[in-house]
This record gives structure tokens, sequence and C-alpha cells, in this order.
């Protein structure tokens, strides 16, 4: 039986990597699904057409994080066309690197538009669509939890602090039946990290179990926590890492 039927999701960030894999796993629970993407329209539209060759409903929709009225309108349209809002993922991300010494202003201004600024600017959004069993999922890293290398203080930074935001939304929500939960995900093979990366043995060598995460084993997860079983689980963190944090 599919546990999201009736159900509607915005992904941000879903034309490939983590987002992706999330919005196809929420569909074959039955949700109807909306991508945001950038740069990558082609790969979005690929996104939504195996979606939909597979029974299911999906739209994808242009939509820079650092554009405010972009992510509201990415709102609006979502519940227009798709009748609703029920889980927001607060996917998309960057992953910025360098030293102290390196980084720039613009760096760190465009590391917090995207990774920190956009879930708040998309849970203004969507909270007011949002029924009772609403969810709201952030995708974190396990890099907000521990910092094991140099070079990735901003990165960590806008990461730790969605730490922050979903806790304080899990209390401002929960009185109204709206669960707010972050996954922080370690090494995943994506376009980000990918598991054949030069950085990738040095990750590996800090898990107890030394293998990459597939987007799947993320999006596997964040369909738990949107589904009937995740009813009593808010702000949450839950680290899916191969025990490299531990
Ligand atoms: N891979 C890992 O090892 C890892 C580990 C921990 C946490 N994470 C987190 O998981 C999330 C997904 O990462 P990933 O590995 O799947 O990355 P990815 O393969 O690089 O995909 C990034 C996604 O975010 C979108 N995106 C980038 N900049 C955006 C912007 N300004 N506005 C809207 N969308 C934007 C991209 O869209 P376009 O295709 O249009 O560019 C793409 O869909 C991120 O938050 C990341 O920090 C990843």
């Amino acid at each position: 039986m599919q546990k999201l039927s009736g159900k509607t999701a915005l992904i941000t960030g879903g034309s490939r990597g983590i987002g992706a894999a999330i919005a196809r796993r929420l569909s074959a629970e039955g949700a109807s699904v909306a991508v945001t993407y950038v740069s990558g329209e082609a790969q979005a539209q690929t996104v939504v057409d195996g979606i939909v060759l597979a029974g299911g409903r999906a739209m994808a929709i242009h939509a820079d994080n650092r554009d405010d009225a972009a992510l509201k309108a990415a709102v609006e349209r979502t519940v227009a066309e798709l009748g609703g809002l029920d889980i927001l993922v607060n996917n998309a991300g960057i992953f910025p690197t360098g030293s102290i010494e390196e980084v720039t202003l613009e760096e760190l201004d465009r590391t917090i538009a995207i990774n920190l600024r956009a879930p708040v600017v998309a849970a203004m959004a969507a909270v007011g669509h949002m029924p009772e069993g609403g969810r709201i999922i952030t995708i974190g890293s396990n890099l907000a939890v521990r910092v094991p290398w140099p070079g990735i203080s901003l990165y960590a930074m806008s990461k730790a602090g969605l730490v922050g935001l979903t806790k304080g939304l899990a209390r401002d929500l929960g009185p109204r039946g709206i669960n707010v939960n972050i996954v922080h995900p370690g090494s995943t093979d994506t376009d980000m990290n990918p598991a054949d990366g030069e950085l990738a043995d040095p990750q590996r060598s800090l898990m107890a179990i030394p293998r990459y995460n597939e987007a799947d084993d993320v999006a596997g997860l964040v369909t738990w926590l949107a589904g009937p079983e995740g009813r009593s689980v808010t702000g949450a963190e839950f680290t899916i890492d191969g025990g490299a944090n531990i």
C-alpha cells in the first residue's frame, strides 16, 4: 500500500542527486511532487518524465534559492497545480570550500542565501498552506555536527544553522500538527561528492562502514519521515553517514 497517496511534496534542488532520489521515492509512495532547479532544466524534466512514466504526477519549476519571490512562486504553483502542499523538502545546497584566509564575502553571502536563508523563506511560504500532518524535512549534513577537516567552515556554519531552524520550527508548528526534522547525510555519491572523486578515500577512512551512501539511502529515510510512521518524530536530527561521526 502506498503511504503518501493524496499528499503533495515540493523538493528544492530536485534535478539531480539527493533531491531527485527523494522526488522519485516520495512519488513511488503515491505523492504528487514538484521539484525546483536552477541550471538543470533538462535534468529536472528527465526526473519529471521518469515519474510520469511510472504512473506518478510531477512538475519541474525554475526557482533559484537566492530569489525569495521565485521560491514563494514555486510554493504557490505547487499548491495551485498539484492541489496542496503537505511535504516541503529543503534539499538544494552548495558546498563551498576554502580556509578563512581564502573565502570571500561573496561566497559567505551566497552560502547563507542558498543553504540557510532559502529554507526559512520556503518554510514561510509553505506553512500557510500546510494542513495538520504536514512535514518540513531539511537536508543538513554530518558536517553540521563535526568538522573533521579544515576548509569547510562556511558549509558547516550553514548546515549547523539549519539545526536551530529545525528545532525552532518544530516548536512553532507542533501545535498545528506539523513535524519538522533534519536529515544529516554523510558522503553521498552525487555530482557534489562523487564516490570516485579524489576526496573520497579520506572520507571513507572516517567511516565505520567505509561505503558512500547512494542518494536513495537518504531518500528512504526522508520518505519514512514524511509518512505516517514519522508522526511522533519532530525537532529531531538523523545522521546517515556510515558511522563517520561516531
Ligand atoms: N553529496 C553529499 O555527500 C552530501 C552530504 C551531506 C549533505 N549533502 C546535502 O544534500 C543536498 C543535496 O546535495 P547533492 O549531493 O544532491 O548535490 P548536487 O548533486 O550538487 O545537486 C544539487 C541540487 O541543488 C540544486 N541547486 C544548486 N544551487 C541551487 C540554487 N541556488 N537554487 C536552487 N537549487 C539549487 C541543483 O540544481 P541544478 O541542477 O539546477 O543546478 C541540484 O538539483 C545539499 O543540501 C547538500 O549540502 C550532500
